[in-house]
């Protein structure tokens, strides 16, 4: 199977459970959850999903877990974006190809279906059928480290809207990215890991794979907001500059930041090494990383 074609079959598989796991629409109260599936589908990558199961699939070819830990990353994520799009913080119009959540259902339930696509990704980790206790407390704490204040998303939104229009310098920058973005998907190949029993040295292995392609993700996403167009974005292209946010190209230039990209892609492979043939989805996930255009 191509990567092309696994991406679209694991796209399926996600989509599925993340319908399963999400309210009706027509669940009362309705609005909220109109609100939140229109920003879980309409239309996302749904790279830290597949990232978790490919982790998996490297430990283990039996981890019913990971579908699970796939989905409540794709809902903590899809909760920062809604976030991230408000007026209040990056104020955008546009995502995933769609108006923002803010901009159909209002702020108030835009604020609220972010809030309640977290607590519905903390309770479909405890739906792990048949599971070991020990193995979701642990899906927990990843997941709600990756997602905090210390080192984790929302600590790196903090410092990332802190520092508009502060002088660029390559501290800040580290941090912030590392924070903001990487946290998300160092734990999305340790989730992954985690579901499917993996030892001490294969969750550390993942977990340094998935520190240099999170770096990786960020200084694309950086690159891609300068060079592409809002239509082949899905949302808005050139609000960094507009916004002075420190990013890769404004510390180093883009060309310095392809090759920074090219590097952290270098080294994600070698992290791999453990795994032999067994991570090769997780190889060209990386490659997959550096070379997307949306
Ligand atoms: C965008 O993430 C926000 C960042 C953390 C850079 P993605 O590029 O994964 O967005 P979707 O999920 O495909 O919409
Ligand atoms: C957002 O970073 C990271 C999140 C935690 C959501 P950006 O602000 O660069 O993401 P985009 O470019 O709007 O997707
Ligand atoms: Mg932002
Ligand atoms: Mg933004
Ligand atoms: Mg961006």
């Amino acid at each position: 199977m191509t990567l092309k074609e696994y991406f679209s079959a694991q796209q399926s598989v996600i989509d599925a459970a993340l319908d399963r796991f999400t309210p009706a629409e027509s669940g009362h109260p309705a609005t909220i959850h109109r609100a939140m599936r229109h920003s879980l589908f309409a239309g996302g990558k749904r790279i830290r999903p597949i990232l978790c199961i490919s982790a998996a699939a490297a430990v283990s070819d039996h981890a019913p877990a990971a579908i699970y830990a796939a989905c409540s990353l794709e809902m903590i994520h899809t909760y920062s974006l809604i976030h991230d799009d408000l007026p209040a913080l990056d104020n955008d119009d546009y995502r995933r190809g769609k108006a923002t959540c803010h901009k159909v259902f209002g702020e108030a339930m835009a604020i609220l279906a972010g809030d309640a696509l977290f607590t519905l990704a903390i309770q479909t980790l405890t739906r792990i059928e048949d599971a070991d206790p020990a193995r979701v407390v642990a899906l927990i704490r990843e997941l709600s480290f990756a997602s905090g204040t210390v080192d984790g998303m929302i600590g790196g939104q903090v410092t990332d809207i802190e520092s508009e229009r502060l002088p660029p310098t390559a501290e800040l920058l580290d941090s912030i990215h590392r924070a903001k973005t990487g946290a998300l998907l160092r734990a999305s190949v340790r989730m992954g890991g985690i579901a499917a029993g993996g030892d001490a040295a294969q969750i550390e292995a993942l977990s340094r794979y998935g520190e240099h392609i999170g770096l990786a993700f960020q200084i694309v996403d950086d690159i891609l907001d300068v060079e592409e167009s809002s239509q082949a974005l899905g949302k808005t292209a050139g609000k960094d500059a507009a916004q002075g946010k420190i990013t890769f190209p404004a510390v180093y230039g883009l060309e310095a930041s392809r090759e920074m990209a090219q590097e952290q892609c270098r080294l994600s492979h070698e992290a791999l090494a453990p795994f032999g043939n067994g991570a090769q989805r997780l190889h060209e996930i990386a490659d997959l990383i550096v070379q997307r255009k949306s």
